[in-house]
């Protein structure tokens, strides 16, 4: 069971979380969604530790969850995309907790790397320095990453924006896999289409938790509305969709 228990946190003067609140199952795919500054990052980066939390806990098997135990996506506009790292040295980083930073990877951390390259399709663009991918490369090769760390709690921040609909119908069969052997993944989501409903579980959030539940009854016309009437903007094909 993975449990975030009343987390809060605030940058300064802002309140960017308050008492948020849900607890999943192993093998459950929960998507967080919310409008844009609605907390999605926020709350992934505090349950890491990433940033300091105001209050609350998050347990994974009853025991406080360990940063080690997870692997984060971060929010591709987030990062420096000019480093001068390539494809595979990328995707090796994430090797670095079974192989250490500064010594030769083994192995079997170079298999891991070439499987996880191939499972994303990436398996001819290893070689490639990073700043030459496409956004939706540059996803496939952060999801890489995160599938090399061989973690059993995965944390993705916006892993489907950028991607085309193959790509994206490739990285849902990787959700279902990593599901199928009892990983538990959190994925912000940026988008507000038909994909929403594939996710196990959602987390409505606008600072605070509006609603977690299956997809059908989280998107209800009143959720959305207590979300976008307060803020007066709108999804972009939520209302028609679901309600
Ligand atoms: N480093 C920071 N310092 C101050 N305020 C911040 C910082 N990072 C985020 N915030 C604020 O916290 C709130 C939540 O931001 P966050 O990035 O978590 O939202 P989000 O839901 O991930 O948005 P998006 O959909 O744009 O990715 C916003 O009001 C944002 O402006
Ligand atoms: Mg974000």
């Amino acid at each position: 069971m993975l449990e975030v228990c009343r987390l809060s946190v605030r940058y300064q003067e802002v309140l960017a979380l308050r008492d948020v609140s849900f607890a999943v199952p192993p093998g459950t795919v929960v998507g967080i969604i919310g409008p844009n500054g609605a907390g999605k990052s926020t709350l992934l980066k505090a349950m890491l530790h990433l940033i300091p939390r105001q209050q609350g806990q998050v347990f994974y098997r009853g025991q406080p969850l360990p940063r080690q135990r997870v692997s984060y996506l971060p929010q591709r506009s987030h990062l420096d995309w000019r480093y001068p790292v390539t494809v595979r040295q990328v995707v090796m980083m994430g090797r670095a907790r079974h192989t250490g930073w500064f010594r030769y990877p083994g192995r079997r951390s170079r298999a891991v790397v070439e499987q996880s390259l191939g499972r994303v399709g990436l398996g001819s663009l290893g070689d490639r320095p990073i700043k030459s991918l496409s956004g939706g490369q540059q996803q496939r090769m952060l999801l890489a990453r995160t599938l090399a760390q061989e973690t059993d709690v995965l944390f993705l921040d916006e892993p489907l924006a950028a991607v085309d609909h193959p790509t994206e119908e490739l990285i849902w069969q990787i959700y279902r896999e990593l599901a199928a052997e009892g990983k538990t993944l959190v994925i912000s989501c940026h988008d507000w289409g038909e994909t929403l409903l594939h996710y196990d579980r959602l987390l409505l959030l606008n600072q605070t938790a509006i609603a977690f539940g299956v997809p059908r009854d989280v998107l209800s016309h009143e959720n959305l509305q207590r979300v976008f009437q307060e803020r007066h903007d709108q999804p972009r094909s939520a209302p028609s969709l679901f309600c």
